[in-house]
């Protein structure tokens, strides 16, 4: 057992990670229950506690040695330049960091904003920005809501995270430059692990890689006459060799292959095209090497 009680993982409260971070957790195989408003959730099982943060709050936690794992965006662990091991990029809440301005101003570059406002939740990636591109603004750091700021006349440009651009649109903002791009990662403490927490964290990192291969392949499975096989070979992209099974009427034969989960019904439509017929393509749960 752990000296000092259970493994704790932080992921995000409520926002833009928190189901994905759930679901990543749930696929490796925790088992814990949510209940609204809680601050943490104990795991049947596995020694492990999920305790829920503010994604802000998390590298801290998680450089301290509180947490021993957390769920958090690259960008909060740029902006707090927490002190912790990026393990695994988990391919979830991708988003970039982004200047804007009002839809309808006469700013289009970064130096335009030169002697302007700037309001943001990150000064320290911001200030570092503006200084490689010699631009002298003035910053005015906010927790949350920084959108609304150039129409309430607070601030003549943001700098703030794009996801899809919907925060943007409503509030009639467009882009001029992108400062830093950003996804989810597993990060792990460096402080105060003992070894029975280590091998448990090793444990955890090896299931997450197997379900994070999971979740951006499928397999296919097709039938393809013999005399169309090179042909149907080289449109699969080469992951991994394909199987091929022999089929009971000695002129066709079955293909089975891991591909990227990126484009399938493209693949798909153009294996039928060159002659695949019964192509299968289904998800996968887990992926060891
Ligand atoms: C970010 C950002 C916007 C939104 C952008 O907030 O501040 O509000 O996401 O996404 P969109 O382009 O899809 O509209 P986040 O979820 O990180 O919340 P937080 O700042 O409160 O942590
Ligand atoms: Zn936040």
């Amino acid at each position: 057992m752990l000296t000092n009680g259970r493994l704790k993982i932080a992921i995000q409260k409520n926002g833009r990670l928190s189901e994905e971070s759930h679901a990543l957790l749930r696929g490796i195989g925790l088992d814990y229950d949510t209940r609204s408003r809680q601050l943490f959730a104990l795991c049947r099982k596995l020694p492990v506690e999920i305790i829920f943060l503010r994604d802000d709050d998390i590298p801290e936690y998680v450089q301290d040695g509180i947490c021993q794992l957390g769920i958090v965006g690259q960008n909060q662990v740029a902006e707090t330049s927490a002190d912790v091991d990026e393990r695994l990029q988990l391919d979830f809440g991708k988003c970039r960091l982004s200047l804007a301005v009002k839809t309808d101003s006469s700013y289009s570059y970064v130096a335009d904003l030169n002697g302007k406002k700037i309001a943001t939740s990150y000064p320290t990636i911001l200030r570092s920005y503006l200084a490689k591109e010699n631009c002298d603004a003035e910053l005015i750091t906010i927790n949350g809501s920084v959108e609304v700021c150039p129409a309430l006349g607070v601030a003549d440009a943001i700098a703030d995270l794009v996801s899809t651009g919907t925060t943007l649109k409503n509030n009639q903002l467009r882009v001029i430059a992108d400062i830093f791009k950003s996804q989810s990662v597993l990060i792990s403490s460096r402080r105060n692990l003992n070894a029975n927490q280590s091998q448990l964290i090793e444990k955890l990192v090896c299931r997450i890689k197997a379900y994070t291969n999971a979740q951006s392949s499928k397999y296919i499975m097709m039938n393809v006459k013999k005399q169309q096989l090179s042909t149907i070979l080289k449109l699969l992209p080469s992951l991994q060799a394909p199987t091929i099974v022999p089929l009971g009427d000695e002129k066709s034969v079955a293909v089975h292959s891991v591909i990227s989960r990126r484009d399938t019904w493209e693949l798909a439509e153009n294996l039928q095209a060159n002659g695949a017929s019964g192509i299968l393509i289904t998800n996968i749960e887990k992926l060891l090497p």
